[in-house]
């Protein structure tokens, strides 16, 4: 079922939850909403399901509109951070749950209901886990069974706010990654919230970052880790160099260094920020007369395949935004041995690619 989104509006008293947010959903897509605390995630997630009224738009399934459809008629299945699962009911019952509480006209046999939930559990792998109680679950295993008690009555829609929030790094990677391929088994539409950028980049078709109600860039995650549309994009994924400067004329001049900057060939004298990804750095022991940013090595730390790097330039400037911020480098751990380099050497730094956004980019209505 295709999710239709249409300027959504919502405001809780003075502040502005929702602004004018509009989004397409295809049928059997997994859609991750991404931004940070409080944009307005859970809000759009629950006008979706029918748990909260818009101001104003609307919301349609399949090119129809819910606005007067109840939430139980909605078709909708639901899986929060919190896993509510029934303390007193066992696995079984908390899967069985919705279908025993169907209108008897539709409610399966008590057969059909064992089947069914069996199958279930199976898909999510803990069949063997049945007759245990919530309590006797770990938090992965239950928010696995929150999803098979969300899939049982055949939702056409499943939202999932969070849902593998509460859990530690590993698990979290192990249930992204598990979710992935039982939608890709089910093919059922779904929305994934999410503060997480790896979590969306690696779990979604595509990756939509909502920043203060709005909705910034909807992509797949290559566009929106390759493309970022705006400031905020570039920040929020990943980490990044920000960098202040002024553009003129298809260049930019940056903290001592410049860069071309065909794309804002129009720009006169205007501010300008680069963005710069720490793996987009070339580090070089400093050499006089070298042309780039020269820096201590302030820390070095090198863990496994890389060497991640802190350079803190030596010629701040006060008059210069930014120019005192430290400035983050990754290369490959071999790499850096080649150089020879230890904390506290002079380098030089120069960013390889950088994405340059001009004053009017950045200012949002
Ligand atoms: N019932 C409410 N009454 C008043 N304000 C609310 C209500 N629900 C949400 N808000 C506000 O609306 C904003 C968006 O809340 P929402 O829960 O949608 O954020 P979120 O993106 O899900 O954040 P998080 O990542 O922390 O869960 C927040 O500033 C929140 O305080
Ligand atoms: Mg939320």
């Amino acid at each position: 079922m295709s999710i239709e989104i249409r300027n959504i509006s919502k405001q809780f008293g003075d502040f502005r939850a929702l602004r004018d947010v509009s989004l397409d959903v295809d049928s059997g897509e997994l859609v991750a909403l991404l931004g940070p605390s409080g944009c307005g995630k859970t809000t759009l997630l629950r006008i979706i399901a029918g748990l909260e009224t818009a101001d104003t738009g609307s919301i349609l399934f399949s090119g129809e509109d819910t606005t007067d459809v109840h939430v139980r008629e909605r078709q909708v299945g639901f899986v929060f951070q919190h896993y509510a699962l029934f303390r007193h009911m066992t696995v079984f019952e908390n899967v069985a749950f919705g279908l025993r509480v169907k209108p008897r006209k539709e409610r399966p046999s008590d057969a059909q209901i064992k089947a069914k939930v069996t199958d279930l559990l199976k898909l999510v792998q803990l069949d063997w886990l049945a007759d245990r109680y919530p309590s006797q679950l770990s938090g992965g295993q239950r928010q696995r069974i929150a999803l098979a008690r969300a899939l049982a009555v055949e939702p056409k829609v499943l939202l999932l706010d969070e849902p593998f929030g509460a859990l530690d790094a590993k698990v979290r990677k192990e249930l992204r990654r598990w979710l992935r391929r039982l939608h890709d088994e089910l093919h059922v539409t779904s929305i994934f919230v999410t503060h997480d950028q790896e979590e969306a980049l690696e779990v979604a078709d595509r990756v939509v970052v909502i920043n203060k109600g709005q909705i910034e860039q909807v992509g797949s995650p290559q566009e929106v880790w390759d493309q970022p549309a705006s400031p905020f994009v570039y920040g929020f994924l990943g980490d990044v160099n920000l960098f202040h400067g002024r553009a003129d004329n298809g260049a930019v001049q940056l903290q001592g260094m410049r860069l071309e900057s065909p794309e804002h060939s129009g720009a006169r004298d205007a501010k300008a920020r680069a963005y710069v990804r720490p793996h987009d750095i070339d580090v070089t022991p400093y050499a006089s007369g070298a042309s780039g940013i020269v820096a201590t090595l302030s820390r070095a730390i090198v863990v496994g395949p890389i060497a991640r790097l802190e350079l803190e330039p030596t010629d701040s400037n006060p008059d210069n935004p930014g120019s005192g911020t430290i400035i983050e480098a990754q290369l490959p751990a071999q790499q850096f041995r080649d150089l020879g380099l230890k904390e506290g050497d002079t380098v030089v730094a120069n960013p390889r690619k950088a994405r340059v956004f001009v004053e009017e980019d950045w200012v949002s209505p």
